[in-house]
């Protein structure tokens, strides 16, 4: 029997397998297709302080291997969930992550000090890579100061462990993780979504309504993959990958490549059942490999 359990430190999950926030709803919506038992855990959608309505349609654009979306952040706000979302959840057994979101530092700080006073939170994935803020599009995790001061900030108010995920549109992802170290996370989420637009030939005009919007799925694996790896051999707290998964192959190329543990989005729109499937193929690899636990690859590349 292969352990696929791993440890973050902060965190022990039964597998290293999440679903990636924004692509799973609130967790409650996908129980017809997943049993969230066998997850080694889920991101919820992106929480505001407050309801949020995001953006006007068109918000979704198909690109080759990949999905142009902008969404911004519609939301249920922290009231909503915690009342309503939390009591349908309580009895899951896995790791349920709250994605938080914030318009300045001190709403991030506002969601996670309601959030501290409810049960069934395991940590916390601070969004500090969404343009859509009212920092002139500008997020914190674009420098290296701003993404310190909102990980010191939450993390001194926080009871539950901080997971800081970052936004690939950098030039030095490596300066950014070590910020969020240094701020006091515990861990990283390598990452959101890149910069991206479509334009339709006929009109002329943006897809999208927002003009731009942020690429995921396929088409940016090798992209985060790089940056995992760089990051893995800075930093000394664990990273989670997140970037164009579909299969146990991509999560395997991530692991070696320094991460702890992976999160599945797009994909989940394409198979529900992505996450499930990606589980047995890392059962099977382990099996067929001789690998006894798969932590046993992390960071196991060879250069
Ligand atoms: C429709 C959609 C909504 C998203 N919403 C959020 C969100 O609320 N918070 C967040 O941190 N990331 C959000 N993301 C980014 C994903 O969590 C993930 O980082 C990104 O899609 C890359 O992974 P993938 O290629 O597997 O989709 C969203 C992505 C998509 C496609």
């Amino acid at each position: 029997m292969t352990d696929l359990s791993v440890d973050l430190g902060f965190l022990r999950l039964k597998n290293p397998v999440l679903t990636a926030s924004g692509t799973f709803g609130y967790g409650v919506e996908f129980t017809p297709f997943v049993d969230l038992n066998k997850l080694g855990g889920f991101v919820v959608k992106g929480l505001y302080f407050h309801p949020r309505l995001g953006n006007p349609p068109p918000r979704l654009v198909e690109t080759a291997s990949g999905l142009i979306n902008a969404i911004g952040l519609q939301g249920i706000g922290v009231k909503r969930f915690s009342e309503e979302i939390l009591p349908r959840l309580k009895n899951y057994e896995t790791a349920l992550i709250v994605n938080v979101c914030g318009e300045d530092d001190e709403e991030y700080a506002a969601v996670v000090e309601y959030l501290d006073k409810q049960d069934g939170i395991a940590a916390y994935e601070l969004n500090i890579s969404c343009p859509n803020t009212k920092r002139d599009g500008r997020c914190p995790a674009l420098s290296p100061e701003t993404t310190y001061a909102v990980v010191d900030l939450v993390k001194k108010t926080s009871v539950r462990p901080i997971i800081t995920k970052l936004s690939p549109n950098v030039t030095d992802i490596v300066e950014i993780a070590l910020a969020a170290q240094e701020g006091g996370s515990d861990g990283i989420a390598l990452a959101n979504t890149y910069l991206a637009m479509a334009v339709d030939v006929e009109k002329r005009s943006p897809k999208l309504a927002n003009v731009f919007g942020g690429l995921s799925g396929p088409a940016i694996k090798p992209l985060t993959l790089r940056m995992v790896f760089q990051v893995a051999q800075k930093v000394q707290i664990p990273i989670i990958g997140i970037g164009g998964i579909v299969s146990g192959n991509d999560a395997l190329e991530y692991m070696i490549a320094g991460a702890s543990a992976i999160e599945v989005g797009t994909a989940n729109f394409v198979d529900p059942e992505t996450t499930t499937k990606i589980i047995q193929d890392l059962e099977i690899h382990c099996r067929k490999a001789g690998i006894q636990s798969i932590e046993q690859i992390i960071g196991t590349l060879k250069v």
